[in-house]
């Protein structure tokens, strides 16, 4: 069974073609991404609008150099799978009225993916050997969400951020140091290059429920006025860079730590763009006694395979979506019905 998936909730347009076996293994056969980020960067962050229309400038691109790769055509598709939801309205309507036309004209059946779904069980691609039930953390640039993965489609969400995300968290901190947009991966860079830093930030929300992060951009907007002339010496600049990206490294593995106590689960999926962070991953990987998973780097971010992959499940399992379904742009994952694969 060949799946196409399609991927626009934000500013990534992404394609990845899969095939599953008679028995359900997966395959990636190629995957494409188009990355905004430069465009984005003129303007701090991304603009919905011109999101959009990047993603339907590259859509039929993508799609050509994915099938073209692989040396399929479009009558060979078993299903169209594209992101429904959670995401900017504007770029899921541009991925979803595209699947919906690429479906109709192939005459193949077209499921509509949660975007957190797809971070949650696609670190399966990458690690064949986890199973169920695990502690699935999302943390990305619109997300920070703790869940009990229990199979497909059986989540319990056990905390999620009130506020800003974990990636928000560091791309607006990264702002404040004038590091530019999106500027986690940058201050992450900066943060590694020192082991130790003096400049210390409170330790955020450790004991609420939730996730909150809000509160620490106006720590280090306080932070850098108070230090006056850091900005401009590097040692300074990543020293607190060390303690930006320590604070949240710190809240994020110490939540991680209490609901794997509380919930006796020890194997732990950590996923979503702020996962490719080498300090999370190092520090996750210290908790005693859990089995960590990760993504790879590059399935970190927002890709199409983890699309394709959850798409191809509920197609698997008969699963489908009307013609006239509209995206979801506020989609809560555990609201997503249950899939026996
Ligand atoms: O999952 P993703 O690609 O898109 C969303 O669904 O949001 O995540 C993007 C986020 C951005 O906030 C970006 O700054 C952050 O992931 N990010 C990182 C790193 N690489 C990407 N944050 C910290 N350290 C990194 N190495
Ligand atoms: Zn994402």
């Amino acid at each position: 069974m060949l799946v196409l998936g399609i991927e626009t909730s934000c500013d990534e347009t992404a394609v990845a073609l899969m095939s599953f076996s008679s028995a359900g293994i997966p395959t990636i056969l190629t995957e494409e991404i188009s990355s905004q980020a430069a465009l984005h960067e003129l303007y701090g962050g991304v603009v919905p609008e011109l999101a959009s229309r990047e993603h339907l400038k590259n859509l039929p691109l993508l799609v050509e150099k994915v099938l073209g790769d692989s040396n399929v055509t479009l009558s060979e598709l078993a299903g169209v799978a594209v992101t429904r939801g959670p995401g900017l309205q504007g770029c899921l309507l541009m991925g979803l009225c595209y699947a919906k036309g690429l479906a109709v004209s192939v005459g193949v059946p077209l499921v509509g993916v949660n975007h957190i779904e797809g971070h949650l069980l696609g670190p399966k691609l990458d690690n064949p050997e986890l199973s169920f039930p695990y502690l699935g953390l999302v943390v990305s640039g619109g997300h920070t969400e703790l869940h009990l993965v229990e199979g497909v489609g059986r989540y319990r969400v056990l905390a999620r951020t009130t506020d800003d995300a974990a990636g928000e968290a560091f791309d607006k901190s990264a702002n404040l140091l004038g590091l530019g947009y999106p500027g986690g991966a940058k201050l992450a860079s900066l943060a590694d290059t020192v082991s130790s830093s003096p400049f210390s930030l409170p330790k955020v929300m450790r004991e609420a429920e939730g996730f909150s992060f809000s509160g620490l951009k106006t720590a280090v907007a306080l932070l850098v006025r108070r230090n006056e002339g850091a900005l401009c010496d590097p040692e300074k600049k990543a020293q607190i860079a060390y303690s930006v990206q320590d604070a949240i490294v710190d809240v994020l593995c110490y939540k991680l730590g209490r609901a794997i106590e509380a919930m006796g689960i020890r194997r732990v999926v950590v996923t979503g763009g702020v996962s490719a962070n080498r300090c999370l991953r190092g520090r996750v990987s210290e908790i005693a006694n859990v089995d960590v998973y990760f993504p790879t780097f590059s399935h970190s971010m927002d890709n199409a395979a983890m699309i394709a992959y959850v798409g191809g499940l509920r197609l698997g399992a008969g699963e489908g979506m009307p013609l006239d379904a509209d995206v979801l742009s506020r989609w809560p994952v555990e609201t997503m019905p249950p899939c026996e694969v």
